[in-house]
Order: C-alpha cells, then structure tokens, then sequence
C-alpha cells in the first residue's frame, strides 16, 4: 500500500510522516511529529528528490513504487545529506540499481563519511548552476552552502518553475492530510512551529539564507517544495513563508512585544516577572510573552525572542554562578545569531553571585540595544523594588511605542 499525493502535474509526494518522534536531531521537543517530504517527478525520465528517516523505509520504497507505476527510477537527487533525509538513499539505490546517484562534490564525500562508497560507479556529479534535462523538464542546481550544512543545494525545475528548496522553508508538525500551505500555515500553531524550526535550525546561517536568495533571485518561483512540512504552491503562500524569511534571515524583529525569560527556584524571581508583565500590559503592551526557563525547550523561547523587538532576561545566582539553565538558554540563544534587539535584565542577586555579570558577558557578542535600569531583587521583592519594576516597564512600553516594525 501507499500514501502517495499527486501535488503538481506528474510531480509526487513520495515521503512519510513520523509522529512518533519526540526530539527533532534529538534535541528539539516536538509534540506533532515531523514530515519527511521526498518527491517522484515523472517525465522521460524519472527523478526523486531525497530520501527518509531509517525508520520509515518500506513506507517510502512503497511509495516511490506507487509513483512510478512500472516504470523504472532513473535519478536520485541528494539535496541534503543530514540524516533525516539519507538514512534510505541505500535502500533507493538498492532497489533501482540503474537509478544514477546525483550530488555535488560534497554531497558524496558527506556519503561516504556516513556510510561507504559502495554506489561510487553511479554517481552523478553536478556543480553550482547546472543543468539537468529529463525530457519536458530541466533541473537547475543551485548550491547552497551551509543553509544549514555545507554540501546543501536546491534544485529548481524550468518548466512549472519549482524550487526543490531542501531544508529551507521547511517546518515542524507531521502533514495531516492536507499538504497544501494555502490550508495549514494560517491554522493552529503552525507558524511558531516553522519559526521555531528556521530559528533553531537554520537561523545562524542568516546570511548564506540572503546568499541563496540573491542566487535565486530573477527566477520566477511558482512552487516551493521543502524537505519538511507543507508545499507552497500560490501566490499568497510563497509571499507568505517569503517575506517571513526575509526577515528572519536578516534578523529583523516580526513583531513589536516583550520576551521575558526568567528563572525561579522558589518563586520570587517569577514573582518580579509577572508584576514586570503586569506593569507593561497596563501600560498598553499588548505582545507579552512569559518563559520559566526550566519549564521549557529552549527553543521555544529562542524562536520568540527573535519573533519580538524586546526581550527581558531575568537571571538568577546558583552556586554563586548563573542558574545552568539560563546559561545554557543565553549562549544558544547567542548562537542563533540574536541581535538587533532591545534588552533589559531584572536580577535576583539573593545573597550573592555574578549572574548577571556572567549573562551580560555571554550575550556581548550579541548587538544588542539595552535600555533601563538592572532591577536588582534581593531573594524577594520588596516595596522599593515595585518602583524599579514600574520604571523599567515605562522606559521599555515608552521604547516599545517608538518601534518601527
Ligand atoms: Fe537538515
Ligand atoms: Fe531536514
């Protein structure tokens, strides 16, 4: 049996859904899956575009078998090497052994790093900028180094103008059902799941993301088809995800809010965060998010601390250090390429430490704009300490007001 879609003329969805992971790259928490998309594209001869978690094999030679009904697989195109996408290129190989292997130079060398050079003979190597013909269609290959591993390219196809776009405008959650973005990326969670999944992902690699779309820039796109989540395949979707990328690859805030990361051993510390919080949504903010760092995946916060133009650190003393969650938060955060934000910092000091020293020292690489002055909380808040809270809240909703988004 198969789960085949026929989502363009002669153009299939050939991949599978995996709802029971629980931890993308065994680090990312997912609470509904994720799709490996792998695509069969008939013509005079036939290609397929990646392959699937090791997991789902038979489901995804199943598939390909649906697609091609009797006829035989002529090329198998590699955009992405990350595992998630070539722990069955083997079998794919295996099963059509006239199949031609087609990668860049890296591509291979990135196989034979992971597996072995068994399928040498059948390699099929393309550069930056060539072309394919496969009889009605031509594929371009366009490289894309580190968008976000070094061998990654994307493939467009001339005649129905397809971007093949690898991981890029890809997203968490499985596909239920409806693949199409025109019925999905409006509903439910989904774009904080795909925010989530650039931001965390891709989203240090901004400016090879702005390299790719200067490379692809003049080519009219008419379809996008990623290795994860929905295809885009109108003219709002595409404009949609599009001008979403371009402010998430150059670091520009979506919307105008506060972030407020905070961490509480006892309470206190929340305590301060939420009259922070109430302070500000009366004074008309009305995008405010909270996060107890202990109680989350970092990468929740991460994705909505680029999503807004201000953030509010509260770190606490552990150890005379910096409580380790907030430390590990802080410096990933950093590594997403945070900056070109406005920050402020709320400490609970408690009886002594250098946690706020510590968090400022971890975000320098940052460019960051900070604003306000520290509210220092000792152990719990206090009546003076209510001033400080209002004050900061004025100058942050005062600043919030004069953000041009
Ligand atoms: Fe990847
Ligand atoms: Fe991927």
């Amino acid at each position: 049996m198969h789960t085949i879609r026929e989502i363009l003329d002669n153009v299939y969805w050939v991949g599978v859904n995996d709802r029971r992971i629980e931890r993308f790259e065994n680090l990312f928490e997912l609470d509904k899956g994720v799709a490996y998309n792998s695509y069969l594209v008939r013509d005079e001869k036939n290609v397929l575009f990646d392959s699937v978690d090791a997991a789902f094999t038979r489901n995804y030679i199943q598939n390909i078998e649906a697609a091609l009904d009797g006829e035989e697989l002529d090329y198998i195109v590699v955009l992405h090497m990350e595992p998630d996408h070539c722990r069955s290129i083997e079998a794919a190989l295996t099963r059509w052994p006239n199949a031609k292997f087609v990668g860049n130079a890296k591509t291979f060398k990135f196989y034979e790093q992971f597996y072995d050079d068994r399928f040498k003979d059948r390699y099929y190597e393309v550069k930056d900028m060539d072309e394919l013909n496969i009889g009605e269609r031509t594929l371009k290959f366009v490289t894309a180094p580190m968008v976000h591993w070094p061998e990654v390219m994307v493939a467009y196809e001339l005649k129905d103008k397809i971007l093949f776009s690898a991981d890029a405008f890809g997203s968490f959650n499985a596909l239920n059902g409806n693949i199409d973005a025109k019925y999905v990326i409006h509903k439910g969670d989904w774009i904080d799941q795909a925010r989530r999944y650039y931001i965390n992902i891709v989203g240090k690699f901004g400016n090879m993301v702005q390299n790719l779309f200067k490379k692809v820039d003049g080519l009219e796109i008419k379809a996008i088809l990623a290795l994860h989540g929905p295809i885009f395949k109108d003219e709002e979707s595409i404009n949609f995800i599009m001008e979403k990328y371009q402010r998430w690859s150059k670091f520009i805030p979506e919307e105008k809010g506060v972030a407020i990361i905070y961490c509480s051993m006892y309470g206190d510390t929340e305590q301060a965060s939420d009259i922070l919080a109430n302070n500000l949504a009366d004074l008309g903010v009305e995008d405010i998010v909270l996060y107890d760092i202990s109680a989350w995946d970092p990468s929740f916060p991460i994705a909505d601390c680029h999503r807004y133009s201000h953030a509010v650190f509260a770190p606490i003393n552990y150890n005379s250090g910096l409580y380790y969650k907030m430390d590990a938060f802080l410096r990933e955060l950093v590594g997403t390429g945070y900056q070109n934000r406005t920050v402020s910092f709320l400490n609970n000091w408690s009886w002594g430490g250098k946690s706020l020293e510590i968090s400022k020292e971890i975000l320098e690489p940052a460019k960051l704009n900070y604003i306000g002055e520290d509210v220092k909380i000792n152990s719990s808040v206090k009546e003076e300490n209510l001033a400080q809270i209002a004050e900061l809240a004025k100058v942050i909703a005062e600043d919030i007001k004069n953000t041009e988004i």
